[in-house]
């Protein structure tokens, strides 16, 4: 393995000052750092990645066994170690005809079916309007209370999916921040809203304040018939009956569902009220169509796993630490933040499965914006700045609006001109004849020139797919899951646990009082400090 990292090293070296454009003189290229799997494409040849890099990249992923520890997850081993828990979000989105399944010797296939089934039933009841409010109205809105994987990715989703919405309004609170209840709630009618509380747990402080504060908006307009507004998703069942929620309004999932691997399950459920159960499953079958691929393709033909080792390659070959995600597809505007935690918490880990220090750097920072808007914010420092970031761009063939003109051939070309111009640059030498025909001259003309250099040779990986439907949703998303394993089985680590979130939750539990007394008695001076300073009334 060491070997393999200080062989890429090398090679990193001995073609640091090649361009990647240079590349391109393999007219081959194209097509040999590209990969397609059912209609979508994904294009890594604009990354310095050569045939030799390549091939000791795919030898990382052999020799860390990622065939291997794929299966394992896909079989149901217990995989997440320091939970003792099975992988299986997969399951959630594989024909129900699949056959059994044993997770620690239970068949778990015809559990999910079956939720699956009566979360079709019931959003079928709610959007058919069969399913009343307690005036005997159709429900209007849902209001979807949940945090995390909990809340991120019906967020994204519905968003994405807004073409397919014909259903009841979606709408979610998941800060603690009173703000996002209240601003939320505001413009809705308790009569004719359905509040679904999402929890995994149904321990999450934010989750269950906000739930308390939407049962009083619903009990002060609904009295003792609130519960008939009300909906539960959980892998805690009994939890659910303490807040009054009618078991046949609950819908659980196992534990061996990561919350941000969830939004496949009963997590998915305002998806499935927005769009329906039909368009739910073209989203299953998107991502059980990327699980197909991820399990039958070769690994230098696998896109998550391509996809990875880009990832492998920039982060720990070249020393890059953040990559964006930016998607042109404004219905894809809060994909930069699901991913966030579904990279993030997963692979922002420091030792590894075995509990010893990690090698090599792991997870990178992700953020990201849609395209255009981000041209006009921080793609500056993209093009110009110190720090190289590798982008992710994302676009469709076709747009929803094709009735709208020039606006996605425009989006098109905004997304393309930015990965050539990342790519190619502009060179001093160019720049100083664009200063010329600016009319400047001299000393004023070299330092203008400066400024309209731009480096290029700053790589980015494209996914094209033909259209944002349901099914290319569940792609896009299994693809990114699956990059986020293979990488984090690369470097070793436990890509499904979350400990790293858990000192700030007691810390906040025992602030709680200290807070709400404005004494920091004990705790270290800024501490202290600011619980004084935030004591203060206006
Ligand atoms: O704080 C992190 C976390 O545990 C996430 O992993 C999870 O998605 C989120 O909180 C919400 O958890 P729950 O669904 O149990 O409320």
């Amino acid at each position: 393995m060491n070997n393999l990292w200080t062989q890429l090293e090398a090679h990193r070296e001995a073609t640091r000052e090649r361009s990647i454009l240079s590349l391109f003189d393999d007219a081959g290229r194209f097509e040999a750092f590209s990969v397609e799997s059912d209609g979508m494409l994904l294009d890594f040849s604009k990354t310095a990645i050569d045939g030799a890099a390549l091939e000791l990249l795919l030898g990382l992923a052999e020799q860390a066994g990622v065939v291997d520890k794929r299966d394992a997850m896909f079989r149901g081993d217990l995989i997440n170690s320091t939970e003792g828990r099975a992988v299986l979000h997969t399951v959630l989105r594989a024909p129900e005809d699949a056959g059994p399944l044993l997770v620690e010797g239970e068949e778990v296939r015809a559990d999910v079916a079956e939720t699956l089934h009566r979360m079709e039933r019931f959003a079928e009841e709610v959007r058919s309007g069969r399913l009343t409010a307690t005036d005997g109205a159709p429900f209007s809105d849902v209001v979807n209370i949940g945090i995390g994987g909990s809340d991120l990715g019906p967020v994204m989703a519905t968003l994405a999916l807004g073409p397919y919405h014909d259903g009841p309004r979606c709408h979610f609170i998941s800060n603690v921040d009173g703000a996002d209840v209240a601003e939320t709630l505001r413009p809705l009618d308790p009569r004719r809203t359905l509040v679904i509380v999402a929890s995994k747990t149904f321990t999450t402080i934010e989750t269950m304040t906000n739930a308390e504060t939407a049962l009083t908006w619903l009990r002060t307009a609904l009295g003792a018939k609130a519960g008939a507004h009300l909906a539960a998703v959980s892998s805690a069942m009994e939890r659910t009956s303490e807040m009054g929620i009618a078991p046949e309004r609950v819908f659980g999932f196992a534990d061996w569902v990561g919350g941000r691997y969830s939004l496949w399950g009963p997590v998915g459920l305002p998806i499935m009220l927005a769009v329906g159960g039909a368009r739910f499953r073209e989203f299953l079958a998107g991502g059980h169509a990327m699980d197909r691929h991820f399990c039958t393709a070769p690994l230098a033909g696998n896109m998550p796993v391509l996809l990875a080792l880009t990832g492998i390659w920039h982060r720990n070959v070249c020393g890059y630490p953040t990559r964006a995600v930016l998607p042109y597809d404004q219905r894809l505007a809060r994909l930069p933040a699901y991913l966030q935690q579904l990279d993030m918490e997963s692979n922002g880990k420091r030792v590894s499965v075995g509990g010893k220090a990690v090698a090599r750097a792991t997870g990178p920072v992700v953020w990201g914006e849609p395209g255009t808007n981000g041209q006009h914010a921080f793609y500056q420092l993209l093009h110009q700045g110190t720090e190289v970031v590798p982008a992710e761009f994302l676009i469709a063939a076709e747009g929803h609006e094709p009735g709208l003109g020039q606006h996605h051939a425009l989006l098109k070309a905004n997304c393309l001109a930015q990965s050539e111009a990342l790519m190619i640059g502009r060179s001093f030498e160019e720049a100083m004849a664009l200063a010329a025909t600016l009319g400047f001259d001299g000393a004023e003309r070299e330092a203008q020139a400066a400024h309209r250099t731009f480096p290029g040779n700053r790589p980015s990986v494209t996914l094209a797919y033909p259209k944002l439907t349901p099914f290319t949703l569940g792609q896009i998303i299994a693809l990114y899951e699956h990059r986020v394993f293979v990488e984090g089985a690369i470097w070793g680590i436990n890509s499904f646990d979350q400990w790293g979130v858990e000192l700030g939750k007691e810390l906040a539990t025992k602030l709680l009082p200290m807070v709400t007394s404005g004494s920091g008695a004990g705790k270290d001076g800024s501490t202290a400090g600011l619980i004084s300073a935030l004591s203060r009334k206006v």
